[in-house]
């Protein structure tokens, strides 16, 4: 399984951990799954109960809602210590866990560098989902919107309008490439409402 993601590459996943579900981006170095977690509740969860799972989906949307904490229906498998999400391929093992600080454009912050090293493997299949680009606009438009909620939160007043201006790109690329999901307007208009009640 491991296999698939070529080293290096930067894949969107599900993390799944004690009782919460969350994309994030992996990277595998040789055996073990790298990612890192800027606070939140997986962060939280896995400095008292490090084990967790990795899973592969080709459900943009439903990467989407569970990075915004939009409601979505799956159903969990728990398998203590672990937990997973019933039908999606995946690995889970323990984490080891090392806090450093980041600095960027959105200022300096404490980030969990997260190690998973896999201990099995979790059976699923995905459906033949053919990749649009309209997928990858949207699934960008998740990534800078929840980094615009940061930076309106923490008055980078430059780092926001950058973000919102790719958003609001990313919008009209998605709707040019067929995108139709009501999920990207509640972006767009979060995105507006992030700028304007934190100016
Ligand atoms: C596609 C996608 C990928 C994301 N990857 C990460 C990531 O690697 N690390 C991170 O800290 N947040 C990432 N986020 C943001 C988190 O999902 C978001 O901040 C979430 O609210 C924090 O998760 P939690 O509180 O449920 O743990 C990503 C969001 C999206 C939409």
């Amino acid at each position: 399984m491991l296999e698939l993601f070529n080293e290096g590459q930067v894949y969107e996943v599900l993390l799944v951990t004690h009782s919460n579900a969350t994309p994030v981006g992996v990277v595998r170095k040789g055996g073990i799954l790298n990612f890192k977690l800027f606070g939140g509740r997986s962060a939280e969860e896995l400095k008292t109960h490090p084990y967790a799972s990795i899973q592969v989906t080709n459900d943009v949307e439903l990467l989407v809602k569970l990075g915004l904490n939009i409601p979505v229906e799956v159903e969990f498998m728990d398998r203590k210590p672990y937990r997973w999400i019933k039908g999606l391929p995946g690995v889970y093992g323990e984490v080891t866990l090392v806090e450093e600080i980041h600095e960027d454009e959105l200022g300096k912050t404490t980030v969990l560098r997260c190690f998973l090293r896999p201990d099995g493997v979790i059976e699923g299949s995905l459906p033949p989902r053919p990749i649009s680009r309209a997928d990858y606009l949207l699934l960008e438009m998740a990534v800078d919107l929840t980094r615009l909620f940061v930076a309106t939160r923490s008055l980078k007043v430059e780092a926001a309008r950058k973000l919102y201006e790719r958003i609001w790109l990313n919008y009209h690329m998605y709707k040019r490439f067929g995108g139709n999901s009501e999920i990207a307007e509640k972006m767009m208009g979060w995105a507006v409402s992030s700028l304007r009640w934190n100016p």
